[in-house]
This record gives structure tokens, C-alpha cells and sequence, in this order.
């Protein structure tokens, strides 16, 4: 009787770890790599897009208007900023950019980049 304890117990304790691993690994794997900031920040920068849009075709082309989808980040960031400390000159992108907080100009940037993929 104590012998068969003795041979079960092991077998059923490995399976118990391995199926702890198996269950929680992918929540691990969840909590660590889940972009969530990054989802977040693309959702209210296509929020925010429609304004753009009125403008700037999504097809990415320029008709007058010059495209801004598919841009690096820190590019479209450093452009939109430094029409909203008035260092480019464009009257009306000064105006919408003024209105614009740093984390709004980050979610644009973030949805305008993947906009062009
Ligand atoms: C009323 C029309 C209009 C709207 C709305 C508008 N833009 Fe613009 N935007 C322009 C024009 C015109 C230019 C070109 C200005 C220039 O020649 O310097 C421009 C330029 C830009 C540029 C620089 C492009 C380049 O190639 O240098 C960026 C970036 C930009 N806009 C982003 C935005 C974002 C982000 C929004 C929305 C929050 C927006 N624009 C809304 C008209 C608009």
C-alpha cells in the first residue's frame, strides 16, 4: 500500500507542474507582451484621426495636401510638434496642432504609422 503512494506520487506531481506551466504560461506570456498602451494609444489616435482625415487622404495620397500615413513615429511626433510651438510655418496645422496634448499627438503618430502598412 505505502509502496504504491510511493511510485504514484511522483507521476502525479510532475503532471501537476507540467499542466501549471501549461495553464499559466500563456497568461505570463499575456501580462508581459501584450502591446496594451500601444492598443490603447492607436485606438484614440484613430479617434482623433477623423479630423486629420477631412485633410489628409488615409490612401496615402497627396492631392495638394501633403500624406502623412506610414511616417516614423518620431518623425510624425518632432513635425506635429513643432507646428504647435509655431517653428513650421502653416497657419492652419498651427491651430490644430495647439490643440493637441503630447499623448494625443503619440496615439496619431502611433495610428498614422500603421495606417501606411
Ligand atoms: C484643414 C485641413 C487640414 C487638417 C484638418 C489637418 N491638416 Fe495637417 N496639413 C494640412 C496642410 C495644408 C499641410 C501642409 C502644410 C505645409 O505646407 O507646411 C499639412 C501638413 C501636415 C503635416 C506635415 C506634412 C509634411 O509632409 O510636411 C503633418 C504631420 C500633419 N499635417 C498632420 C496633421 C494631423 C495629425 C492632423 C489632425 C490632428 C491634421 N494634420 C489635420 C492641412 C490639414
Amino acid at each position: 500500500m505505502k509502496e504504491t503512494t510511493a511510485r504514484t506520487k511522483p507521476q502525479k506531481g510532475s503532471a501537476c507542474r507540467a499542466l501549471r506551466c501549461w495553464r499559466f504560461g500563456p497568461c505570463i506570456a499575456t501580462v508581459l507582451f501584450a502591446p496594451q498602451v500601444y492598443a490603447d494609444n492607436k485606438a484614440l489616435g484613430q479617434y482623433l484621426a477623423s479630423e486629420c482625415t477631412s485633410c489628409h487622404q488615409l490612401s496615402g495620397a497627396s492631392a495638394g495636401i501633403p500624406a502623412i500615413v506610414g511616417w516614423p513615429r518620431d518623425q510624425f511626433v518632432a513635425v506635429v510638434k513643432s507646428y504647435r510651438a509655431k517653428e513650421r510655418d502653416n497657419e492652419v496645422m498651427r491651430t490644430i496642432a495647439s490643440r493637441l496634448t503630447d499623448e494625443e499627438i503619440a496615439a496619431l503618430a502611433a495610428y498614422f504609422e500603421g495606417e501606411g502598412k
